[in-house]
């Protein structure tokens, strides 16, 4: 295949983590005989340096004329005084949005060989648990209408969260999909006892229960969720929620699988086109010291070849090299759990490079 990818380097551990995924992708491209071209892209903080903004049009026109987008993270504390939309994030929000990606893939899953690593009870950790988080992306709180306004005791702000029944739909149907080629349970979380748009979501979420009648789906409000997650992650296997929710509770599940930098995640819409990136951040307290963990970037090129390319070969690939590398011991310093020397950034990049032969 001929594939024109958009590379966001991005900001802090974004830059290390990005050029070793890199690495992987062209070992992987020459083996399978794919041509990959990169578009480099400034956006976040990068960007507000150099032109004044978190994403310049023709930077989001390199995105859009590419067949998928491939980011690090965007952020820093240089940046955090700036106004909201002049923040990095905002470079973020606007690709989510201006690519409709509606739909955010986070798989968490506990690995045998890393129970150690895992902060929960030794008896709940045996147990292990597989769970796909999807969360809905362009839409609720995050994109709600938001400001300030003067009020009798000074400034007031607000932020809306609002969902259509369409938006709740196409994330759900995800869902249900996602569900039938695994256990056919749905986990919906929301908070209906209190918000409206819960508890459309919740009506939503039923009526099409009738279209996929063999998924069993149990609604859970997201306190107990953020309890039960650590209680019994266990029960979890597809669980779908809106934008804010699926932020917080995917943070809290890739912490029980060992570290948040294991974990990669995929932006979808309606066509192929995704982009892909690690569920973390731009962590600046670690960036430029070649200690991050790559293994969450990484995995995100395994979930680019199967969702938009469907490579599924390419895909096993990248996975089993990430997983025999873990097997042989080799540990980052924050998944480090077997009391050996912690490799940096380009060495464990290495050994998974020595995997895909
Ligand atoms: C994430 C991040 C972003 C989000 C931030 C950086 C805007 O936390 O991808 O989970 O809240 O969506
Ligand atoms: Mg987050």
């Amino acid at each position: 295949m001929d594939i024109k990818l958009a590379v966001i380097h991005g900001d802090g551990i974004g830059v290390e983590i990005v050029d070793a995924a890199l690495k992987v992708l062209d070992k992987v491209a020459k083996k399978y005989k794919h041509s990959f071209r990169y578009e480099y892209v400034t956006a976040g903080g990068r960007a507000i340096d150099q032109f004044g903004i978190p994403l310049p049009d023709e930077e989001l026109k390199k995105c859009l004329d590419s067949d998928s987008v491939l980011l690090g993270a965007v952020g820093g504390e240089k940046w955090d005084t700036l106004p909201g939309h002049l923040r990095p994030e905002r470079a973020l929000l606007g690709i989510r949005k201006e690519l409709g990606l509606f739909a955010n893939i986070r798989p968490a899953k506990l690995l045998p060989i890393l129970k150690d690593a895992c902060p929960l009870k030794r008896e709940i950790a045996e147990k292990g648990f597989d769970m796909v988080i999807l969360r809905e992306l362009t839409g609720g709180i995050y994109y709600g209408e938001r400001g300030r306004k003067n009020g009798p005791y000074g400034q007031i702000a607000y932020d809306t969260m609002e969902y259509s029944e369409k938006e709740i739909e196409r994330i759900v149907r995800m869902a249900y999909q996602i569900a039938m080629t695994r256990k056919k349970q749905i986990i919906s979380i929301d908070k209906a006892n209190v918000l409206e748009s819960s508890r459309l979501w919740r009506e939503v979420t039923h009526r099409l229960n009738k279209e996929y009648p063999e998924v069993k789906v149990r609604d859970m409000l997201v306190d107990n969720a953020a309890m039960q997650l650590i209680r019994c992650p266990a029960q979890f296997d597809v669980v779908v929620t809106s934008n804010m929710f699926g932020d917080i509770l995917s943070d809290e599940a890739s912490q029980i699988t060992g570290s948040i930098g294991l974990l990669p995640s995929a932006s979808l819409g309606e066509s192929g086109r995704g982009m892909y990136e690690p569920i973390h951040g731009s962590a600046p307290d670690i960036a430029g010291k070649g200690i991050a963990n790559p293994i969450a970037t990484i995995l995100s090129l395994e979930m680019m070849f199967r969702y938009s390319f469907k490579l599924e070969n390419e895909a096993d690939e990248i996975e089993n090299a990430v997983y025999r590398t873990l097997e042989e011991g080799h540990r980052t310093v924050d998944i480090l759990d077997n009391g050996t020397r912690p490799l940096g950034t380009q060495e464990m990049t290495q050994k998974i490079l020595e995997k895909i032969r």
